[in-house]
């Protein structure tokens, strides 16, 4: 949104004054933020009411599948709850299941002492990423690639509106991190190695997560993370051998700090994100969770955020051996709620010691209990309306054609071409026999990748989509013959192949590593392939830039595809040329691992491709 002046002759120059006043300081209008603190006269109203048990409830966030029973959410007063990556309805994995899931624990909470409802979080960080059927939008990466924010904001849009058919109301995303070395194993989780874009593409996600305000029914609670630096960390300052890089150490100076990973928060904060979350990792040997500094005196008091900063799964217990002094330490930071999952009971008794013994102030808890609160107020829950439950009528979108149109377009806009020799792509649709070859050819949960129905992904048939050689199925002409085979066998005679190749997923800190090459079996087919002169097309789905070795030699074409989601028809539709490929690099692709991390603006900056790469063709001539 732009604030521009209405053509009023007579606009008087008190009005243009009172116009400016409400820009924020980037032009961007001051209604995009939540301005929160307006719900403060009924947020104190209740604050008076409640007791220290009461707002420590607030302060807590467990998990559900932890739970003994739903009871445990009116007897200690439990503010908020989330499905993590792996915890599913208990009745199965339907979205009935997840609403009456959802609709269960809210009627819980209305049976507390003051009924106050609960805050419901769940990772719906690449369209409603949990639930079987949901449509799967590409991740982050692949949407920098498209550079498009109007997509974006649309493809939050209707991931919010998936959830609302849920009564999910409150998404961990967007992902700000600005990724700075692909050895991370959430670089796929990141729009752009470049703060522009996180910045344009964050804000766009949240404002359609957002759309119409936090009270809109079909709106739903962003949240801005991992605050502050988490894809600035150095890699080898993680504890290996489990982490190499996720969860380390930011090793920069305040500089580069707000330079490069704050400034997506800034204008998310413009946005009008009502929620953050902590990174696990460090600032120069300090944890965030544990960091005054980072989410009081920048975030809050700088920035002037009014919602609320949520720990990340568990990652208060990081602080400390010791369990109450950890919750000490994170409370007295600035965090506001413990993502505390099993540890429920203990973190509420330890926080109740230390309020009582006087190590955590009573304004701090207070002040906590009011952000969460605000939000709650604002997005329309303690009017205990239709927004409170789920939305039955939205539950025939969820997965529907129309989103996933959205998706099959946003999968041609991702898609970045980096070869094509001899104008080898589009492919005509004619061919008398095209050869697919490749695991990654055939099979969902691959070109889903992580946080997709479970935590770290899977594999096959995972979810309801369509598969790359599906696709492909689906678009020749009835006269061509389509021939797969997983390891690259039977190419012989064929008009041309197609090898689908790249990562198998992984979420967090298992998708670090140290080496990025390309496998060695893939490597080693597509030799074969190449030797076969068949002219040879090869697409990468991988969640992040790979090191290509003689690939990319071997190649007649190369199209990255990354983890394109559920809708391989977007695929399909640049191979053939029914779209031409758009996509610009939103991450240096390096040589060699000598030379990573590589990102635009380093000293010596000479990678296999810039950031910003990216071919086409035209769609009319086919050239
Ligand atoms: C991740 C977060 C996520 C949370 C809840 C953590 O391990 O770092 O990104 O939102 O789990 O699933
Ligand atoms: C949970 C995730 C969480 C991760 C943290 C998994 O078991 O399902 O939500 O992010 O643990 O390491």
């Amino acid at each position: 949104m732009k604030c521009t002046v209405g053509r009023g002759r007579t606009l008087a120059l008190v009005l243009v004054v009172a116009f400016a006043a409400s820009c924020g300081s980037d032009g961007e209008p001051a209604g995009g933020r939540a301005e929160l603190s307006q719900f403060d006269p009924r947020v104190n109203a209740l604050l008076e009411r409640m007791t220290l048990e009461e707002k420590v409830g607030q302060m807590t966030q467990a998990e559900i599948d932890k739970l003994a029973s739903l009871e445990e959410i009116p007897e200690l007063a439990l503010g908020s709850l989330l499905n993590g990556g792996d915890a599913d309805p208990k009745d199965g994995n339907s979205v009935e299941a997840w609403a009456r899931m959802y609709d269960d624990a809210q009627r819980a909470a209305l049976r507390s002492r003051l009924g106050i409802p609960l805050l419901y979080g769940v990772d719906a960080v690449h369209g409603h990423s949990n639930v079987v059927g949901a449509v799967i939008f590409p991740h982050n990466i692949g949407l920098g690639c498209t550079r498009n924010p109007a997509l974006v904001e649309e493809i939050a849009h209707i991931t919010a509106k998936e959830m609302r058919a849920t009564g999910m109301h409150w998404t961990f995303a967007p992902v700000l991190a600005v990724a700075r070395d692909e050895r991370w194993g959430r670089t796929y989780e990141s729009f752009s190695e470049n703060p522009d874009v996180v910045a344009e593409l964050a804000t766009a996600a949240v404002r359609g997560f957002q759309r119409g305000g936090l009270a809109h029914p079909e709106a739903v609670l962003a949240t801005a993370k991992h605050f502050l630096a988490d894809g600035g960390t150095q890699f080898g300052t993680s504890t290996p051998p489990l982490m190499l890089i996720d969860q380390g150490d930011a090793r920069i100076d305040e500089g580069e700090l707000r330079a490069i990973h704050l400034l997506p928060y800034r204008r998310a904060l413009q946005a009008g994100v009502g929620s953050m979350m902590a990174s696990y990792s460090s600032w120069n040997g300090a944890k965030v969770h544990g960091h005054r500094y980072l989410l009081t005196e920048l975030l809050k008091n700088e920035l002037g955020f009014e919602g609320f900063v949520v720990s990340d799964y568990l990652a208060i217990d990081q602080l400390d051996p010791d369990y109450k002094e950890a919750v000490r330490r994170a409370i007295t930071a600035g965090i506001d709620m413990g993502m505390v999952a099993h540890r429920y009971r203990e973190f509420i008794q330890v926080l109740l010691e230390l309020v009582r013994e006087g190590a955590v102030p009573m304004e701090r808890i207070e002040d906590a209990v009011r952000r969460i609160l605000r939000v709650k107020f604002a997005m329309g829950l303690m009017d205990r309306d239709a927004r409170l439950w789920s939305n039955p009528a939205l539950q025939a979108l969820v997965g529907s054609p129309e989103h996933r149109a959205v998706a099959r377009r946003a999968v041609r806009e991702s898609l970045v071409l980096l070869k094509n020799q001899n104008r080898l792509l589009p492919l005509r649709k004619d061919l008398g026999r095209l050869h697919l070859a490749g695991v990654h050819a055939d099979n969902l949960g691959y070109q889903c990748g992580g946080w997709t129905i479970t935590w770290r992904g899977g594999s096959g048939r995972i979810t309801e989509g369509t598969t790359i050689l599906e696709a492909v199925r689906a678009a020749v002409s009835p006269t061509t013959t389509v021939t797969y085979s997983f390891d690259g066998s039977g190419a012989d005679g064929a008009d041309v192949v197609v090898a689908v190749i790249g990562e198998r997923p992984y979420a967090e800190y298992t998708g670090d590593r140290a080496d990025l090459s390309v496998e060695s079996r893939q490597v080693e087919m597509i030799r074969t392939l190449a030797r076969s002169g068949v002219p040879l097309v090869v697409v990468l789905v991988t969640g992040r830039p790979l090191i290509l070795g003689d690939v990319f030699e071997l190649a007649d074409a190369l199209l990255v595809a990354w983890l394109p989601g559920t809708e391989g028809q977007g695929v399909a539709d640049v191979l053939f040329g029914d779209a031409a490929p758009v996509g610009k690099l939103s991450f240096s692709w390096p040589r060699s691992m000598e030379q990573v991390p590589v990102n635009v603006g380093d000293p010596v900056y000479d990678p296999l491709f810039p950031f910003g790469f990216g071919l086409t063709y035209d769609r009319e001539t086919g050239g």
